[in-house]
């Protein structure tokens, strides 16, 4: 179907009014900051949803001033006129996380800035968003208290939010420890942490695509679907972040959070409203359905690889333990693939393939919904197995949309039927030609809008960490049932051990070609 034979009918929009607030970036000098968070606010400030008011404050250690950091921003945003706009409203502030003169400073410059901008300050929200490793959160998290910068007033307004980047812990244990921590300075309603999927548009459509629809949710289920898999590919490596991926692994740094996320949304039951909390429960009950793993049979339901030399679109790629700052010895996983069961009414014996991992052929993020053959066929000789049963795409990314493929009728006097692919692209209904937001737009509006749906409670963040945490254990001391850590070569979809896992079931992963 030609792209632009897509149309919107009617429509509804809530109104998203921006709201006074000033948000201070702890990290600004930093890769996250300048490739995603600056640009995500210039483009908030460009649709018109940053408040006249509110101010950007960029705090690193390195010694700078306004104008270096713009000149620094530049060479990542580029040049122009709205950009310089942008920037009468963007100040930078360094100094050493861990001294309390430095917060002394922070709330005098803040207070400084707010009143140039006329804002009010018993109405002006802030943000402290770090930006930062985890390491330091605890420490700038006190120091904020300390200084009285996340005192609320118990009205909650003005509010005061802190954002988080993961990984939050790396079990549960740590998890627990540092969630305790963060508490004896923040209420839950002050935390907002991030997990950039929730904040694309395919994972957030996955609400309204159940929830608004009747078509799908009455065969949402064992009844009719046969296996659900989750794939999130990267072509690149292990980039400019050997120290924290080779001590994470990938299992910590995609399943705990962006796999399971997208997992909770796919599979859990009906909220009772869209209100965060009504959300998250849902998506706790259904984490909590989730049957842990056994230990003894580990390596039957969960494929662990690491990449070797190859090639990615022609070119040469070095295997990981020859990347720059990897071990030559590590046994990090850099793929994984598992199989698990929901243990609930709606999905009993459905098995969810989940995959991710680095230097595969192609960047690809997709939840694929396989539905099972048709009972019967009438169409002789064909049996009901000959004919492809119907599946549904959702693509996160790189093209967001989604793709359902029916039996249909070939145009002629012959009766040829096959597969028909309706395939959606969001960018094709986009009018404005403005490409699609970055999740993080979404994500930082939210969190100045006080919106925790797209956020991480730590309850699931717990329950993340107590399926995950006996994996890790396992795979760390007990090499006999953990299995082998398997080689495959950058460029491919992994091990063929992770082929088998589906493959054992007559199910097969849905490989993107082009
Ligand atoms: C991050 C992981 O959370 O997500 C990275 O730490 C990974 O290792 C990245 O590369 C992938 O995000 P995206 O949006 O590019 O799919």
């Amino acid at each position: 179907m030609a792209s632009g034979e897509y149309k919107w009918r009617g429509g509804f929009c809530l109104e998203v009014k921006p709201v006074p607030n000033t948000i201070v970036i702890f990290g600004a000098s930093g890769d996250l900051a300048c490739r995603k968070l600056i640009p995500a606010l210039f483009h908030l400030w460009k649709r018109g949803l940053l408040h006249e008011k509110s101010r950007i404050v960029g705090c690193a250690r390195t010694p700078m001033d306004d104008v270096s950091y713009h000149a620094l921003l530049r060479k990542w945003i580029g040049d122009s006129e709205e950009l310089e706009d942008f920037f009468t409203r963007l100040h930078y502030m360094h100094g050493d996380y861990s001294d309390p003169e430095f917060y002394r400073d922070l709330s005098a410059g803040l207070d400084k800035i707010e009143k140039e901008a006329d804002a009010d300050p018993a109405i002006t929200g802030r943000i402290f968003y770090l930006s930062m490793p985890s390491a330091l959160y605890e420490t700038i998290v006190n120091r904020l208290g300390e200084s009285g910068l996340t005192r609320e007033d118990p009205s909650g307004v003005p509010w005061r939010h802190v954002i988080l980047e993961k990984p939050f812990g790396r079990d549960l244990e740590s998890a627990r420890t540092l969630d305790a921590r963060l508490h004896k300075t923040l209420q839950e309603h002050q935390i907002y942490r991030i997990d950039h999927y929730l904040g694309k548009e395919t994972v957030q459509n996955l609400l309204v695509l159940r929830f608004a629809n009747t078509i799908f949710e009455p065969v949402w289920n064992a009844n009719y679907i046969d296996n659900i898999q989750i794939t999130v590919a990267e072509t690149v490596g292990v980039e400019h972040r050997a120290g924290y991926f080779d001590s994470a692994g990938l299992l910590r740094d995609m399943f705990q959070n962006h796999i399971l996320e997208m997992l909770s949304l796919v599979a859990m039951e009906i909220p009772s409203s869209s209100a965060a909390d009504s959300i998250r429960d849902e998506k706790l009950k259904l984490l909590k359905s989730i049957r842990p793993f056994d230990r003894k049979t580990l390596a039957d339901s969960i494929i662990r690889g690491q990449y070797t030399a190859g090639e990615i679109n022609g070119a040469p790629c070095p295997g990981y333990r020859e990347e720059p700052g990897i071990p030559s010895e590590s046994r990090t996983e850099t793929f994984v693939a598992m199989r698990l069961f929901i243990d609930n009414w709606r999905w009993r014996g459905v098995p969810f393939y989940l995959r991710s991992g680095k230097r595969m052929p192609r960047k690809t993020s997709n939840i694929v919904i396989n539905f099972k053959p048709i009972p019967h066929s009438i169409f002789s000789p064909l049996r009901a197995e000959d004919l492809t049963p119907n599946q549904l795409i959702l693509n996160v990314q790189p093209q967001e949309g989604l793709a359902l493929t029916i039996q249909a009728k070939q145009p002629g006097p012959k009766l040829c039927m096959g597969a028909l692919s309706m395939d959606f692209k969001y960018a094709s209904i986009l009018e404005d030609g403005s490409g699609m937001p970055d999740a993080y737009e979404r994500l930082l509006l939210d969190c100045m809008l006080g919106d925790q749906t797209l956020f991480i409670r730590n309850d699931t963040i717990e329950y993340a960490w107590s399926l995950l945490t006996p994996i890790l254990h396992e795979w760390e001391t007990n090499a006999e049932t953990a299995g082998p850590v398997y080689p495959y070569a950058a460029g491919t979809w992994g091990p063929k051990a992770a082929e088998d896992l589906t493959a054992r079931n007559n199910v097969f992963w849905r490989n993107e070609t082009n």
